[in-house]
């Protein structure tokens, strides 16, 4: 037996769209198990309900990538015994990562079994093809804060060690938002001086969180490419969102494409916790609020004995 411990990923951090990523403490688990009784290939998805998800084949991401490993290693790889079990600790389709999770955990995984030798670069490399953008797959392998970009089919990447006294805090909704859906709100033109805000903003943003400054991460918060268009799906979400900026302190984004907000401090968050209930009850947000850190370590492999 093969268990795999995969965090889950806060990607774009406001300005840094498709290219900011950030290893959370929680975690999804994939189990992998040879099992000669069975003669079939066999997935089972627990849901954070502790309940068997269903998903349609082609949504299943775990069949997906077994599929597209099957395809490229052919000699190697055999599924007509292989027994996956996911154990889900977050829900689905609310931006933290569960695609790209489900994605490495299942490529790690049959990397280990069947002895397939692929390098963390080329894990990756499979990886994107089947999820597209990078920044939710590079934090989600490596941990840590990760600033990556594509060229020439290759994710070139950089991972930042981050100070274990940030506190983050997750708003997690009660309703999803799909990632293509919220990809095609977007424009294909950005203002130039859109574009040059952020720019700076990433910048100072990034330096904030390797540095370990709270300011410097708030100077650099603001998003003018991607986020308030995402916001505008939802527009409850949106009066949520723009109601906490008069109140909180600290720095907050749309995690990925939505729908979870994720709060950052340098304290614990006991005042903050109150203001965003209220806020949330005042637009009839149900949702449900988790404390956290950044995951420094990454994918965490172990195999039976360990
Ligand atoms: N960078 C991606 C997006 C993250 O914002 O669409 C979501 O998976």
């Amino acid at each position: 037996m093969l268990k795999i411990k995969v965090p889950a990923t806060s990607a774009n951090l406001g300005p840094g769209y498709d290219s900011f990523g950030l290893a959370l403490n929680l975690f999804n688990e994939y189990i992998f198990n040879l099992d000669d009784s069975k003669s079939e290939l066999s997935v089972q998805i627990i849901n954070d309900n502790n309940l068997n998800l269903h998903l349609k084949d082609e949504d299943n991401l775990i069949l997906n990538t077994v599929k597209y490993l099957d395809d490229l290693y052919p000699d190697k790889i055999k599924t007509s015994n292989l027994e996956i079990k996911a154990l889900l600790n977050y829900p689905i389709n609310r931006g933290l990562g569960s695609s790209a999770n489900a994605i490495i955990g299942t490529v790690v995984g049959l990397n280990k079994l069947f002895d397939l030798n692929l390098t963390s670069d080329e894990i990756l490399k499979a990886a994107l093809h089947l999820e597209g953008h990078p920044d939710n797959i590079v934090p989600t392998l490596s941990g840590g804060f990760t600033i990556s970009k594509v060229e020439n089919e290759t994710i070139l990447y950089e991972k930042f060690t981050i100070s274990n006294d940030f506190k983050i805090l997750l708003l997690i909704p009660d309703f999803a938002i799909k990632t293509i859906d919220a990809r095609q709100v977007l424009n294909n033109h950005i203002e130039i001086n859109h574009a040059s805000q952020n720019i700076a903003n990433a910048s100072l943003l990034s330096a904030g969180l390797i540095q370990g400054d709270l300011s410097l991460i708030k100077k650099g918060s603001h998003d003018y490419i991607h986020q308030s268009k995402r916001l505008s799906i939802n527009k409850k979400l949106e009066k949520l969102f723009t109601g906490l900026k008069d109140k909180l302190s600290c720095p907050y984004f749309l995690s990925g494409s939505g729908s979870t907000i994720i709060f950052i401090s340098n304290k614990e968050f006991s005042q903050e916790k109150e203001i965003i209930n209220k806020t949330a009850d005042k637009y009839e947000i149900v949702n449900y609020l988790i404390e956290t850190k950044v995951n420094n370590k990454g994918i965490i492999i172990k195999e039976d004995g360990d």
